[in-house]
């Protein structure tokens, strides 16, 4: 029996991935999260022979898209056309190998979406309810709660929306806001009736627990852990209809100026697009029990994909569930969050122009960083170092010296399998275990460690050529020089067939180094005949090349010059804050002072322990400016001091004050003193 023989459960896999919101290009989060892992599955799938569709397209409704229109002055139509075509590009570029990549604003998914709607609605399987909403009524329209925005309650942020608070990330309701107002008019609005369909999500509780927490403990601990958590706090029913003018219109009467809520739509788009690529099949992809649906999905999308949407599904009837939802966690980029609104990403299209046909690299660097577990970050240094240690020096390195000493010893052609010893053996029975190990790690949706497995295949051969020394054993022995290379170069061609689904793009030029030219699949690997004795390899060439500290310097800019432009750009001054009495401020006695000794506070960033002569005495003061200024510059500087202020202990040292510092918009710390040489102690009234 070979691996391939194995008993399968399914007899074709319907794999979908995350529809990204035509709102803005892709970054390396969304490939790192959910489509680079969804690739690396489909390929190898489709290596092993299974029947496979592998679904994306763009989410083109929502109010993100109506909001980023408004600001630009275009139709959100616009908006989602121009993306979608990046994204679909960017795709493209990087192999992401869909069968069909489409859009939520194509007839047939607003077709499949609104008949969903229509039938759930004929079956009395919503629920109508009156709700009081904000209006703008400059505007004229039901306000989603993003053109809310209004003061957090719970951390006073002033820009904090009517579903979330950004600063604090506390899940708000738009009636919490202090200070509503449209982002539309600028007006306050005012709450107003207004009717929407729910879906009673409590309805489905007790299948959704027994279906997840009884059926479904094979899913990864983040995304069972998450399902668990919201089906302990209960489900509630969820609107799954907007007033907006953008979107699938709801599909009944008396619901004018009312479209399907974006959730709702969305994921019904994996249905329309597997309609759309195969009209008279596609029912087998979506009802058939042997049919195995996997979700490749962001942390953020865990609710709608393992709760919403399958109580959808399961109120329709007819449907197959997710088998699994293999979510993953977040990527961050050099430590922060990253962000579209704060630019702070690397985009897909302008990796490309920086770092032309380096597709696999990225590939690589970000399955082997894969947020699979936990938040996981991106830096440029490391990006370097996979790429200069690993890829170069492991697997393109491997590949480069068989190639090249397979020309210099035996004009090109796979020598004939030579004597065999102890190392050739231990060898051989290496390679084989090779296709199994790794595939059934990415049967698991263990991506980093199965890359980390075909690596290994490249370490063993590495391995291999140093104990057997062929350079060495020319000259002495040619029957062990020709196991040597015939053996080095079956594992070049194992690699070649196992690095398709990680790096496809270096596999392809693989392929053609070794004039491999049938499609051999990935049940076939393993075995150590796969180039024939006298078969003629083609010229040597490097898979990967160094990247040098440049380029990664250039990166590093780029996202500093970003860094300063959203400081700039992002910056406004705080709020007033709230009135105090003039006996309030007199409390407060600001002298002013000398620093005469600084230096810094030991295993601190930021602090300095200062002495200051503030006229009635000299005291120490810890002040958080060592990031600004250094010691020995400061000795002499007049500065202002709050001489009152309770002592506190920082880092051990007992503070008596507060020097009074002003902060630009860049965050830069500017003492406060006074213009004309004055004595210390001075009040400051
Ligand atoms: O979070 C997002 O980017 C959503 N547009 C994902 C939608 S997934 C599916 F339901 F279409
Ligand atoms: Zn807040």
């Amino acid at each position: 029996m070979t691996y391939k023989d194995k008993e399968r459960k399914f007899k074709r896999y319907n794999i979908t991935t995350a529809l990204p919101y035509a709102n803005g290009p892709i970054h390396i989060g969304h490939l790192a999260g959910v489509y680079v892992p969804a690739d690396i599955y489909a390929r190898y799938l489709r290596l092993m022979q299974e029947d496979v569709v592998f679904i994306g397209g763009s989410d083109e409704h929502g109010v993100p898209i109506t909001i980023k229109a408004k600001k630009e002055g275009v139709s959100p139509q616009d908006i989602v056309d121009y993306y979608h075509k990046i994204i679909k590009t960017s795709f493209e570029e990087f192999g992401i190998s869909f069968d069909i990549y489409s859009r939520t604003t194509s007839k047939i998914h607003e077709k499949t979406a609104s008949d969903f709607f229509k039938k759930l609605y004929d079956e009395g399987k919503f629920i109508e309810k009156t709700s009081m909403q904000y209006y703008d009524e400059t505007s004229k329209i039901f306000l989603a709660d993003r053109y809310i925005v209004g003061t957090c309650p719970l951390c006073g942020n002033d820009k904090a929306y009517g579903d979330q608070c950004e600063k604090c990330g506390s899940s708000l309701n738009a009636t919490d806001l202090i200070n509503p107002h449209s982002v539309l008019s600028g007006d306050k609005p005012v709450l107003k009736e207004t009717k929407h369909w729910f879906l009673p999500l409590n309805n489905y509780e007790d299948f959704l627990r027994k279906w997840i927490l009884e059926e479904h403990k094979d899913w990864k601990i983040n995304v069972y852990g998450q399902c668990k958590s919201w089906l302990d706090q209960h489900l509630e029913p969820r609107a799954v209809t907007r007033d907006l003018d953008w979107g699938v219109k709801v599909p009944i009467e008396g619901a004018e100026g009312k479209v399907l809520y974006v959730w709702f739509d969305a994921p019904i788009g994996y249905i329309s697009n597997t309609i759309e690529l195969y009209p008279n099949s596609w029912e087998k992809w979506w009802k058939d029990s042997d049919t195995k649906l996997v979700h490749f999905i962001g942390k953020d999308n865990i609710v709608f994909h393992c709760i919403i949407f399958p109580a959808m599904l399961k109120a329709y009837g007819e449907f197959i569930l997710p088998e699994n939802v293999p979510a993953n966690e977040f990527l961050n980029l050099q430590g922060d969050k990253i962000s579209t609104s704060r630019s702070w990403a690397v985009w897909l299209n302008e990796y490309l122009i920086d770092l032309p046909n380096k597709q696999d690299v990225l590939r690589y660097v970000l399955c082997a960083n894969s947020p699979e577990t936990k938040d996981n970050d991106f830096s440029w240094k490391n990006f370097q170092m996979h790429n200069n240690s690993e890829l170069v020096s492991i697997l393109g390195n491997f590949i480069n010296r068989t190639m090249v000493l397979t020309h210099k010893y035996f004009g090109g052609k796979v020598p004939k399998m030579g004597k065999v010893n102890e190392v050739d053996e231990i060898t051989i029975n290496e390679i084989e275990k090779y296709p199994q190990i790794i595939g059934s790690l990415i049967e698991e949706y263990k991506f980093r460690e199965a890359l980390f497995e075909l690596m290994n295949l490249a370490r063993l051969g590495n391995k291999y050529l140093t104990e057997k020394e062929p350079w060495k054993t020319y000259k002495t022995d040619i029957p062990s020089t020709q196991t040597s290379i015939n053996l080095s170069l079956q594992i070049c061609a194992n690699l070649a067939i196992l690095m398709e689904p990680f790096l496809p793009f270096s596999a392809k030029k693989l392929k053609e180094m070794l004039n491999l030219t049938k499609e051999i699949p990935w049940f076939e690997a393993g075995r150590i005949k796969i180039l024939e004795e006298g078969h003629l390899i083609n010229k040597a060439e490097f898979l990967f090349e160094q990247i040098e500290d440049s380029v990664i310097e250039n990166q590093l800019q780029k996202l500093m010059d970003k860094k300063e432009e959203n400081l700039i750009n992002n910056f406004s001054f705080p709020e007033q804050k709230s009135q105090i009495s003039y006996e309030d401020f007199s409390k407060m006695d600001i002298r002013v002072g000398k620093i005469i000794e600084a230096e810094k506070v030991l295993k601190t960033k930021k602090l300095l322990k200062l002495t200051v002569d503030v006229g009635i005495d000299k005291r120490t003061i810890v002040s958080g400016i060592a990031e600004h200024y250094n010691p020995e510059d400061i000795i002499g500087q007049e500065v202002c001091v709050l001489v009152n202020l309770a002592p506190r202990d920082l880092k051990g040292i007992t503070s008596q004050g507060m020097i009074l510092m002003a902060e630009d918009e860049k965050g830069n710390l500017i003492f406060v003193s006074p213009k004309k040489n004055i004595s210390s102690g001075s009040t400051i009234n």
